[in-house]
């Protein structure tokens, strides 16, 4: 009997022989319950059996269980090295991405983000803005202009007014939003994106075109990730005096980037400040443009189509 315990092979097999020597009608059950008749040396050697018997059926359902549990570990082992199946990733817009590296250099400069209305009025859009009735940039050619007079902002430069307006000065902000303007190409889209910079201070802060310039710099060659050549023309907007633009060295051509300058005394009287006390600058960009020389575009509505083929191969 012992031999045939040891020979048993899987537990199912074990629980049938254990039944016919243990169960109701079980060969040692059924000896177990002549035992009265017995001599006393005879029973003392089967209650030996019956003893040896359950010891061998426990040593081998244990071994069998312990044989069950490693087979169970090694087929139902996890490798977690093991790569998981290519996931579908949206990624972050390359203008997005654009937007929020230069928000965090400009931050990292003290500059304080700031939003507005994409429908402006008059006021914070142009008039405000040191902008004369008869300006071209408020011919019907150029803005969408909405029946209550009202437009749809043309410039970031709206957001500045409306900062100091409700902050006062001294102030280190800068704007950003869309833009909207008639005009429709490879480089124009007639809805595009601005950021704006303003830095007002007291007279004695001495904020000068110098600070500008190099503010300018110091933004473009983090965002670009190089050493820039720049170039500084004069240049005029209603908002500033003295106006300038800067265009950057890109391969073998001269590229204007953005408009900037000392902010006029009419833009701060507007806004409710003594322009005999503060002083500052301004600029402003389109981001597009830039996101397009840093990712090697060519077509600004390609940003706009919402095409993922288009996304998606273009490594974004
Ligand atoms: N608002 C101008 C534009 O849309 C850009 C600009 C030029 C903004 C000079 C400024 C500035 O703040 O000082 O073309």
């Amino acid at each position: 009997m012992q031999e045939q315990i040891k020979n048993v092979n899987s537990l199912e097999e074990l629980q049938s022989l254990y039944t016919s020597v243990f169960g109701k009608n079980g060969s040692m059950t059924l000896r177990l319950k002549e035992m009265s008749k017995m001599e006393p040396s005879a029973r003392a050697e089967l209650n030996k059996e019956n003893a040896a018997l359950r010891e061998a059926f426990k040593i081998r359902q244990t071994e069998l269980e312990t044989a069950a549990l490693n087979q169970k570990l090694k087929t139902e082992f996890v490798d977690v090295t093991l790569d998981i199946a290519p996931k579908n990733c949206g990624t972050i817009h390359p203008l997005t991405q654009t937007l929020l590296q230069i928000g965090t250099i400009l931050e990292s400069l003290g500059f304080e983000m700031w939003t507005g209305p994409e429908v402006e009025d008059d006021w914070h859009n142009f008039t405000a803005l040191n902008t004369p009735s008869y300006h071209p940039a408020r011919d019907m050619q150029d803005s969408f202009f909405l029946d209550n007079g009202n437009v749809l902002r043309t410039q970031t430069s709206a957001i500045q007014i409306r900062a100091m307006e409700t902050h006062g000065v001294p102030i280190k902000m800068f704007g950003v939003g869309r833009t909207y303007r008639k005009e429709m190409d490879a480089t124009h889209s007639p809805m595009f994106g601005q950021i704006e910079g303003l830095y007002v201070d007291k007279i004695d802060a001495h904020i000068t075109m110098s600070d500008l310039v190099a503010t300018i710099r110091t933004m473009l060659e983090r965002f670009f990730e190089k050493k820039l050549e720049m170039r500084i023309r004069p240049s005029y907007f209603p908002f500033t005096e003295p106006s300038i633009e800067i265009d950057i060295k890109w391969g073998d051509k001269w590229l204007e980037i953005m408009g900037a300058g000392m902010v006029h005394p009419n833009v701060l009287r507007n806004c409710g400040v003594n322009p005999d006390e503060y002083q500052g600058f301004a600029f402003g960009f389109g981001w597009d443009r830039l996101a397009m020389l840093k990712f090697g575009l060519n077509d600004i509505r390609q940003f706009y189509d919402g095409d993922v083929r288009w996304l998606k191969n273009s490594g974004f």
